[in-house]
């Protein structure tokens, strides 16, 4: 079966965490009507997929983390009982900036310390689902030097600490079913650079919240309440600071003019990461947004649970284990509260 009574979450997950890239691709694919089975029963081969390609040159640390879409679970995984935090990306509309909603129903974030590696794995999931998904979006990220992204700020460094807070940060461990599992939520932002370059560099630092050079978070008094640091550090009711596991990266196409930031992000609970994109988006108080967005456009927008590695590999051991309290929402999808068993209903359809 798929629940192992007694594992810790990072041994039932996929490799989320730990994982120092130079260069990565995120892969967002649409499945084709009639494709769902055949996905499903694909992506077991993942792993031996990233073995195939990484054993070979096995000091690049290849790794693939896949993702699955809240639309694509309903077509494909109805069976399983719904992974509670995992619903469409929410847009927002704030006074000035919209963060987009955009199609996704299998992510896959590879990283290795060469991009030779990445592109090879990517090639080889391009082949294993060839005729049954659609490439949405395809990325390109790089380490750029010194850890910075195209605004030249040093990107990264709040994150939450291994080994232990950024375990707490990113995988679920409340959930005997999914402990393990994360929420992926990525965005695909487009710099405007000569805007931002046209600001002075005392300016860049009271937008971002961190000196440029030396990479220092600015005093509470010096820095404004839009910077993008002031709004992105949250904490619940008893004032535990809240913290999501980024992994950005930049790309970019200098002939087209093309400078982003690929914004990555995992957490245990999704509310999380979406407080932070309310408070950059609609502000906090309202109208107080982000400030960062008037120099970045978000162009995609995507939220997916990445189930812990059995999922993937036999997902009817998650169907059959024995009745588990279920936080689905949607019961039309419950395969728990219904007292059966759960098994078999793609099995019989799925043809
Ligand atoms: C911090 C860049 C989007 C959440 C930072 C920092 C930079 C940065 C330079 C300061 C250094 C650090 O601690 O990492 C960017 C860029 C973005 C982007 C260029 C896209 C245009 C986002 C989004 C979220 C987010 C969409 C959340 C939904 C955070 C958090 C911190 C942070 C939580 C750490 C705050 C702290 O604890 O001090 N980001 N970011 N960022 N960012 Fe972003």
């Amino acid at each position: 079966g798929g629940l192992m009574s007694g594992a810790k979450p990072q041994e039932l997950a996929q490799p989320i965490l730990g994982v120092p890239a130079k260069s990565a691709i995120y892969l967002t694919v649409t499945v084709r009507a009639g494709s769902e089975q055949a996905v499903r029963e694909g992506l077991a081969d993942v792993p031996g997929l990233k073995r195939s390609v990484g054993f070979r040159v096995p000091e690049t640390g290849l790794s693939c983390v896949t993702g699955i879409g809240s639309r694509f679970w309903d077509r494909a995984y109805a069976d399983l009982p719904r992974p509670s935090g995992l619903h469409p990306f929410i847009a927002l509309t704030g006074s000035v900036h919209t963060a987009v909603s955009t199609p996704g129903d299998v992510f896959f974030h590879l990283r290795a310390s060469q991009p030779d590696m990445c592109f090879e794995l990517a090639r080889q999931l391009m082949l294993h689902f060839d005729g049954m998904v659609d490439v949405e979006d395809e990325v390109y990220g790089f380490r750029y030097f010194d850890e910075r992204d195209l605004l030249g700020f040093v990107d990264g460094t709040e994150n939450p600490e291994p080994p232990v807070d950024d375990i707490t940060a990113a995988l679920i461990a409340d959930d005997p079913l999914y402990n393990g599992g994360s929420y992926l939520v990525v965005q695909k932002y487009l710099h405007n650079m000569s805007a931002w370059d046209a600001l002075p560099v005392e300016e860049q630092e009271r937008v971002v919240g961190r000196t440029k050079l030396s990479d220092i978070e600015l005093p509470d008094d010096v820095k404004p309440s839009n910077s993008h640091v002031a709004l992105n550090v949250i904490e619940d009711a008893d004032g535990n600071e809240l913290q999501i596991v980024r992994d950005n990266l930049p790309f970019g196409r200098v002939g087209q003019s093309e400078f982003g930031t690929y914004f990555i992000s995992y957490a245990a609970d999704p509310a999380v990461t979406e407080q932070m994109l309310t408070n950059m988006f609609i502000g906090n108080p309202p109208g107080n947004y982000d400030r960062i967005l008037d120099f970045s456009t978000a162009v995609t927008g995507c939220l997916f649970f990445v189930p812990p590695i059995g999922l993937l590999d036999d997902p009817e051991s998650y169907a059959d284990l024995p009745a588990e309290p279920c936080k689905s929402t949607n019961s039309t999808h419950s395969s728990r509260t219904d007292g059966s068993l759960g098994i078999g209903s793609l099995k019989r359809s799925g043809q």
